[in-house]
C-alpha cells in the first residue's frame, strides 16, 4: 500500500501542514472535519452505511467505534487510496480500560490515589493503542452533585479540587510524555462544559447556572485537564445559561482557545450540530453548522452537517475559508503529533494486540484499583471481616453476576473475562462453607430490562420460587452476605433516575432476609450514589462496590474477609432519600442557618439535612486518630505560603490506607462562600500503633475564588482550616489574612 503524505526530513509541522492545505480542496477539507461511527459498534442513533466509500475519496478523515489491529488497518487502506492519503484518525470510548476492565470513573475516584489513577489511564492507552486506536473519548470530568443523572458513573464526584486531580492524572496516563510513542493516545476532555449539571438530574437537559459558580466549582476540573496537554475536548449536548455549547462562541474561542490557551481540536459530540436545530438556536442544519464553525468546533462527530453544507456557508460568505483551514489545520496537527504521516499503521501491529492486552500485570492493577475503590459505609460491631471458616449465605443477583461487573461504557470489554464474587469464594477454597441463592433477579421491570437488554441474564422462575430458596439457603447460615443494587445499565448516558434505591424486588427480598434474625452484610453495586436509609438501619454492615471491572470478585472477596483493608472514601455524598438531591458538602451557611430547634431556619420538616454518608466518607477495619492540628502561622499576607500540619495514628490492629483532608471556609467576604471547600489530601498508609505527621502547604492563591464578575478576589480576613477524616469530622483551626 501506498503511503501517506510522509513528511520530508527535517520539514517541520507547521510547513508540512499548510502545504498540504495548500493541496486540498474543499470538499477533502471538509471530510478531515468529519468523523463518523463505524458499524463494528455503534454508541449512538444514526448509521452511515457509506462510510468506507466515503473515506476511499476523502470525504471522511476520522473514524470512531472500530478497533482491533486487522479492522484499523483495513480502514486504513481504503484511506491510503484517497488523493492525498491523510491517514485516519480512530476514537473510541476508552473510558474505564480498554480490554482490561478498572472499575468505573466514580467508583476508581475513591481510592483518591491519583496514580493509582494514571497508571490506569497508562495501562488503558497501551491496550487502545496495540488494538488499533488513536484516541480516547475521556476523562470526562463533568462535575455533578445530582444522583439521579446516570453519567455521575463516569465521573470523579461532586469536588473540584479533586476532580482537577484526576483530571490532571488521566490525561497525563493516557498522552504519557509523547504522544509519538505508540504506547500513549490522544486525550479528549469532555463534555465542554457543565453537562454534569443538567436541570432536575436529566440527562442532555438545559444547564443554567451563575458565573461564580461556574468559575469555582464546574470549569477547574476541564481547565486541570487542558493545563495537562490533553489535546482534544468533546463539546457537551447541553445549552449553557441559553446557547447550546456546541454554538457557544465564548466558551469554545474565548474561554477555552483565548484565555486557557488551548491548542488542540473541539470535537462535537454525537450529532450535537444537528442538535441545535432541535434546541432551537439554528432554523437549520445549515445554519447549525455555521453556528458550530463560527463558535470554534473543528469536527462534526456523525452529523455530516460540515460536510453537507460549509460549501454552500462559504460561496454565500457566511463562514470564511481561514475558519475552515484552521480547523483543518487543528485535526491534522493532532495526526502529525501521533505520528500518523510518518506511519499511518503505527497503531495496527497484531503482535502487540496479542501479547500487550489484559497481561497478568494489568489485570493485576486493575484488581489493585478494585480494592483501592471500595467504600466501607457500616460496620456495626466489627462485623466485619468475615472468618473464612464460618457458614455463609452470598445472596442476590450479584453473587454470579458477570455482565454486570465491568459496569457501563465498557467498551471493548468482555464481562465473560470479569471474575465473579461466587467464582472469586470459589477460588478461595472455602467454598464448602459456603452457600449461594439468587433470591431476585437485579428487576422486575420489564420495560426496564428490555431497555438495558438483559433479557437473557434474567431468571424466568417466579419470584416466590427465587424468595423461598434464599430463605432455605439463609436459614442454614450464620451470617447472610446479600449482594444487591443496580444493573450497570441503571447509570450512564441516557440512564436518569427518579427513585434512586436498591430496585424495590431487591428491597423485598432483603426484608424477608432480616426476618430470620440473623446478621446481614449488604454489598452495593452502583453506578451512582443511592438512596440507602432503610438499608442503613437494618444490614449490620454494608459495602458501596459500584461496578469494579474485571477482577471485581478477587478484590470483594480480599476485602470480605480482611485480605484487604477497606480505605475508599466517597467522593459524592449518598443522599437520605432523593427529595435531598441535589446535595454536597460544600454548601453555603445562608442567612438562617440549620437549627434544630428553630422553626425558621433552613431545613426540611421530614427529613435532616445533613446526607446518609458525606463526602470524603469511609470506614477501616481500623481506627484512626487525629491530632496536634497546627499551623505555622496565624496572620498570612499575599504571597505567603501557609504550613498545615496534622498528626494521624493507626489506634487498631490491621495495617492501612487513610485518606487525610483539609478543608477550607471563608468566613467573611464580599460575596457568600461554602462552609468548607476542599483544599487538599493525602493519602498515607499506618501500620498498627504507628503515627505519621503530614505537612500540607497552602497558598494564598488557594484563597481566591470568582465574584459574578469573575473577578478572582484574594479576600482579607478570618480563614478557617478543618483536616480530617471526611467532610462531616474534621479539627479546626484559624489564621487570618491581611
Ligand atoms: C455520546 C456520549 O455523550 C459521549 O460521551 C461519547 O464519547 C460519544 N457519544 C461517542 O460515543
Amino acid at each position: 500500500m501506498s503511503m501517506a503524505q510522509k513528511p520530508a526530513k527535517n520539514v517541520s509541522k507547521d510547513v508540512f501542514i499548510s502545504e498540504l492545505i495548500s493541496k486540498m480542496t474543499l470538499e477533502e477539507k471538509l471530510g478531515q472535519l468529519t468523523l463518523y461511527t463505524s458499524d463494528m459498534s455503534v454508541t449512538g442513533p444514526v448509521m452511515r452505511d457509506t462510510y468506507k466509500q466515503d473515506i476511499a475519496t476523502g470525504k471522511c478523515g476520522n473514524i470512531f467505534n472500530a478497533y482491533t489491529p486487522e479492522y484499523t488497518r483495513k480502514l486504513q487502506d481504503l484511506a491510503m487510496q484517497s488523493r492525498l492519503k491523510i491517514p485516519l484518525l480512530f476514537g473510541y470510548d476508552v473510558i474505564h480500560g480498554h480490554k482490561t476492565i478498572f472499575p468505573i470513573p466514580l467508583g476508581e475516584s475513591c481510592s483518591w490515589d491519583t496514580l493509582m489513577m494514571e497508571e490506569s489511564a497508562r495501562i488503558a492507552a497501551k491496550e487502545a493503542s496495540a488494538d488499533g486506536l488513536h484516541w480516547t473519548y475521556s476523562p470526562m470530568v463533568d462535575i455533578s452533585r445530582d444522583a439521579r443523572w446516570g453519567r455521575v458513573s463516569e465521573g470523579a464526584g461532586e469536588d473540584p479540587t479533586l476532580g482537577a486531580a484526576i483530571a490532571r492524572a488521566k490525561v497525563k496516563g493516557y498522552q504519557g510524555s509523547s504522544l509519538k510513542s505508540k504506547e500513549t493516545v490522544l486525550s479528549c476532555v469532555k463534555h465542554f462544559a457543565l453537562y454534569g449539571a443538567p436541570l432536575s438530574g436529566r440527562d442532555y437537559n438545559t444547564v443554567d447556572m451563575s458565573m461564580s459558580q461556574m468559575f469555582n466549582v464546574y470549569l477547574p476540573t476541564y481547565k486541570a485537564a487542558v493545563d495537562a496537554g490533553a489535546g482534544s475536548v468533546m463539546s457537551s449536548f447541553n445549552d449553557i445559561n441559553g446557547v447550546p455549547a456546541t454554538a457557544n462562541r465564548w466558551l469554545m474561542n474565548d474561554l477555552l482557545r483565548k484565555q486557557w490557551g488551548f491548542k488542540g481540536f473541539i470535537v462535537t459530540d454525537y450529532t450535537s450540530i444537528n442538535e441545535l436545530v432541535l434546541h432551537g438556536v439554528a432554523a437549520n442544519e445549515y445554519e447549525a453548522g455555521v453556528l458550530a464553525l463560527k463558535a470554534g468546533i473543528d469536527m462534526d462527530m456523525q452529523g455530516s452537517v460540515y460536510y453537507s453544507f460549509l460549501t454552500k456557508a462559504l460561496e454565500k460568505g457566511e463562514v470564511k475559508i481561514e475558519e475552515i483551514n484552521d480547523a483543518v489545520t487543528r485535526i491534522l496537527a493532532a495526526k502529525w503529533d501521533l505520528g500518523l504521516f510518518e506511519n499511518p499503521y503505527l497503531y495496527c501491529d497484531v503482535k502487540r494486540a496479542k501479547s500487550e492486552i489484559m497481561t497478568p500485570a494489568h489485570l493485576q492493577t486493575s484488581e489493585e484499583i478494585a480494592k483501592a475503590s471500595v467504600v466501607l459505609l457500616k460496620n456495626k460491631d466489627n462485623i466485619l471481616p468475615l472468618k473464612a471458616g464460618s457458614k455463609i449465605a452470598f445472596i442476590g443477583p450479584h453473587v454470579k453476576n458477570q455482565r454486570d461487573l465491568i459496569g457501563n461504557w465498557s467498551g471493548a470489554g468482555d464481562y465473560t473475562k470479569a471474575l465473579s464474587l461466587w467464582d472469586a469464594l470459589v477460588q478461595t477454597g472455602n467454598a464448602s462453607n459456603y452457600s449461594y441463592a439468587m433470591g431476585a433477579n437485579v428487576t422486575e421491570d420489564t420495560t426496564l430490562i428490555k431497555k438495558m437488554y438483559i433479557q437473557e441474564f434474567i431468571d424466568k422462575r417466579s419470584k416466590e420460587v427465587l424468595l423461598q430458596e434464599a430463605i432455605a439457603v439463609a436459614k442454614n447460615a450464620e451470617i447472610i452476605v446479600l449482594a444487591l443494587g443496580e444493573s450497570q445499565g441503571m447509570s450512564g448516558e441516557a440512564s436518569s433516575r427518579t427513585d434512586i434505591r436498591i430496585p424495590e424486588n431487591q428491597r423485598a427480598l432483603m426484608a424477608e432476609i432480616l426476618k430470620l434474625g440473623k446478621p446481614v452484610v449488604l454489598m452495593v453495586s452502583s453506578g451512582r450514589p443511592l438512596d440507602l436509609s432503610w438499608e442503613d438501619t437494618h444490614a449490620q454492615a454494608i459495602l458501596a462496590n459500584w461496578f469494579l471491572g474485571t477482577r471485581s470478585g478477587k478484590a470483594l472477596t480480599d476485602i470480605l474477609f480482611g485480605n484487604t483493608n477497606p480505605s475508599g472514601k466517597l467522593t459524592m455524598c449518598f443522599p437520605r432519600n432523593v427529595g435531598q438531591v441535589p446535595i454536597f458538602y460544600a454548601e453555603k451557611s445562608t442567612g438562617r442557618p440549620f437549627d434544630e430547634n428553630i422553626k425558621y431556619t433552613t431545613k426540611y420538616l421530614d427529613v435532616a439535612n445533613t446526607p446518609l454518608y458525606p463526602f470524603g466518607y469511609g470506614l477501616s477495619y481500623t481506627n484512626y486518630a487525629y491530632s496536634n492540628l497546627t499551623l505555622s502561622n496565624n496572620q498570612l499576607k499575599t504571597g505567603d505560603k501557609l504550613k498545615v500540619s496534622i498528626s494521624v495514628q493507626n489506634t487498631g490492629k490491621m495495617a492501612g490506607y487513610e485518606i487525610v483532608q483539609l478543608y477550607v471556609q471563608d468566613i467573611v467576604g464580599s460575596n457568600t462562600r461554602p462552609a468548607k471547600e476542599l483544599k487538599r489530601f493525602a493519602k498515607i498508609y499506618l501500620n498498627p500503633g504507628e503515627t505519621k505527621t503530614i505537612q500540607f502547604e497552602l497558598h494564598t492563591d488557594d484563597l481566591k475564588y470568582y465574584n459574578e464578575q469573575l473577578e478572582h478576589l484574594l479576600e482579607p480576613g478570618m480563614f478557617k482550616i478543618f483536616v480530617g477524616r471526611n467532610s462531616a469530622d474534621l479539627l479546626e483551626a484559624g489564621f487570618e489574612l491581611k
